[in-house]
Order: structure tokens, then C-alpha cells, then sequence
């Protein structure tokens, strides 16, 4: 099949494109900056470059496209002027219409967890709003629901190279993190037909102080970790959403708001953190 891979310089987004290109699928690429695209530029067949937030700039990006996948969004990292209601939602919204006009038949999207205490969060809610409208488009969908990725783990390995790690709480908050390549297997899997919704989390339930550990581990470093009470995280985000727009506060609000409570998804992954992380440590990533 030809699937549209939207989002593929990210860390899903290239796994995304590995793996559909190992099960022989002909993938073209949506990319702001194709030098972006150089890891995974050998996999590609097709290069569309657009900003998704430009409608006009998709015209045309799903002709000849069997499936179109997204994993398009802000991830939390801010964008300048952009907001999640821009990107999360408004990028994705192009991207069905373009679809839609295109008569592609399936729209893959990568979604984010569903856990109680996230979704008033204003990223959830861009993600949800337009998961809503692929729902009722009639074009037939897969949403994928993936807890926390590895490589957002990564900013523990971060702290345990500088020789400290900070928790929330009592420490006890739990993940189950998983891997972008067992995420990019569920899409792929979902490009070929399949249900609706997915939900995936990695395949170990562990708590934020138990990842921290593990990164000292991996680095063969003892660990030394701070709590700091949920509470003054909480007051602190509650004080940025008062005082600073939603282009600066929705940059940390879904991290932060993921940091101070159990967020967990069923366990479908099978890579283990521990193995990332040592593979990480041995080639010196995370800010090594
Ligand atoms: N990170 C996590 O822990 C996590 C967990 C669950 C779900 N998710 C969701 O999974 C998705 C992918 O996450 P990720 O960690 O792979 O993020 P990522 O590495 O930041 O990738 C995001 C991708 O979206 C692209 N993009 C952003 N704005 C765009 C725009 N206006 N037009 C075209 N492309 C645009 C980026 O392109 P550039 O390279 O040009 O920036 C990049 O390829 C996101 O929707 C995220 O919310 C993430």
C-alpha cells in the first residue's frame, strides 16, 4: 500500500516509517524539513514537504495515498506562536480534509493515553477534539492511545548524568512507558485493517522513582533522588496557567500534569526500559 507518513522526522514518526517499510509498504513522507528526514530519507519513496498548519500547503499530499498516518503534534515542546489547537488539532483537521478529498480510505492517528486526570489538559483536549472529528468523518480510523514514550523517559537519564534525579510526591506516582518501536508496530499493524482504538503502554508498571533508579543504573552510577511534594508542582503550573497564554503554558502543563499521577495503559508493549536505557547510556545519549 502507499501510506502518507505525517510526522515522520519524529521519534514515532521514523519508527513509523521503518517499520511499514520493512513490511513492504511504499511511504511517502510529509516534512516540514526533509535534512530532518535523513535517518529514515533511504526508506522513503516519496517526499511532500508542507507545514500542516498550511491547508494549502497539503494540496495534493494524499493523491495516489492508500492510508495516511499522523503522528503530528506538539509533544509539549511549544512552538513559538503555535498552539496545541493549531498543531495537535488544527494540522491534523488539514490533514483529514486533505484525506477525505483524496478518497484515501484509512486514517491512522496517534493519539496520547486516556487517563482520568489528563484529559482537561489542554493538549488532551486539542487531541480529543479532532479525534472526535475523524470518528464522524466516515473515513474509516484507527486511533492508537500509547502511554508516555521511552524517549520522554530519556530526561531521567539527563538528570542521573548531572548526579541528581527529582520525583514527585512520595515517588510513588506509576507509569508504564513504552517503546516508540512497539507503537510504530501497533500502527503498522493498524495501516493493514484492525479496530478503532488501540490503547499500548509498555509492559512494566513502575514508578517515577523506580525509572529514576533505573537510569542511575544504567549509567553504573549510585542513585540520588530528591522528592519534592506534588503539591508545589501543581501550584506552580496553576500559577503559569493563570499568568502566561496557552502557547507558553501548554508547553509544560501535559509533562508536568503526567509527573503527579498514576498514568498507566494496558501493558501490550514487550521492550523493557532497562534495555533502552542501557543502550542509551552505552552510546552516549540523553544529553551525554
Ligand atoms: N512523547 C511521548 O511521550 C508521547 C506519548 C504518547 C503520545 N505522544 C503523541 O505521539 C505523537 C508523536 O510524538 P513524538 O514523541 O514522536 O513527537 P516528535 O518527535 O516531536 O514528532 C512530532 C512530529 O510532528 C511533526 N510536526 C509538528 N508540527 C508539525 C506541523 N505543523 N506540520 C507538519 N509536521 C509537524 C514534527 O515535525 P518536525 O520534525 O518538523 O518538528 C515531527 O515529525 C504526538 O502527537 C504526541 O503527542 C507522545
Amino acid at each position: 500500500m502507499v501510506v502518507l507518513v505525517a510526522g515522520a522526522t519524529g521519534y514515532v514518526g521514523s519508527r513509523i516509517v521503518r517499520e511499514l517499510a520493512a513490511r513492504g509498504h511504499r511511504v511517502r513522507a510529509l516534512v516540514r524539513d526533509p535534512a530532518k528526514l535523513a535517518p529514515v530519507r533511504h526508506l522513503v519513496a516519496e517526499v511532500h514537504r508542507a507545514d500542516a498548519t498550511d491547508a494549502r500547503a497539503l494540496a495534493g499530499c494524499c493523491d495516489g495515498v492508500d492510508v495516511v498516518v499522523s503522528s503530528v503534534g506538539l509533544v509539549g515542546r511549544g512552538a513559538g506562536r503555535l498552539t496545541c489547537w493549531d498543531v495537535d488539532h488544527g494540522a491534523n483537521h488539514n490533514l483529514l480534509a486533505e484525506a477525505r478529498r483524496a478518497g484515501v480510505g484509512r486514517f491512522v492517528y496517534v493519539s496520547v493515553v486516556r487517563a482520568p486526570g489528563l484529559e482537561r489538559v489542554q493538549l488532551v483536549r486539542a487531541k480529543r477534539a479532532f479525534e472526535a472529528e475523524l470518528r464522524t468523518s466516515g473515513t474509516a480510523y484507527t486511533i492508537v492511545y500509547p502511554n508516555g514514550f521511552f524517549s520522554d523517559m530519556d530526561e531521567y537519564l539527563t538528570m542521573a548524568r548531572r548526579g541528581r534525579a527529582v520525583v514527585f510526591g512520595r515517588g510513588a506516582f506509576r507509569i508504564n512507558p513504552v517503546d516508540g518501536a512497539d507503537v510504530a508496530g501497533a500502527v503498522a499493524g493498524a495501516v493493514e485493517g484492525g479496530p478503532e482504538d488501540i490503547e499500548i503502554g509498555g509492559p512494566e508498571v513502575l514508578t517515577h522513582e523506580a525509572v529514576a533508579r533505573e537510569a542511575f543504573r544504567a549509567l553504573g552510577r549510585p542513585p540520588r533522588i530528591t522528592r519534592v511534594p506534588a503539591g508545589v508542582l501543581r501550584a506552580a503550573l496553576a500559577v503559569l496557567r493563570r499568568t502566561t497564554p496557552l502557547r507558553v503554558y501548554g508547553a509544560v502543563e501535559f509533562p508536568l500534569t503526567v509527573l503527579t499521577q498514576d498514568v498507566i495503559a494496558p501493558t501490550t508493549g514487550h521492550r523493557r526500559l532497562a534495555d533502552h536505557f542501557r543502550r542509551a547510556a552505552e552510546e552516549g545519549g540523553a544529553a551525554g
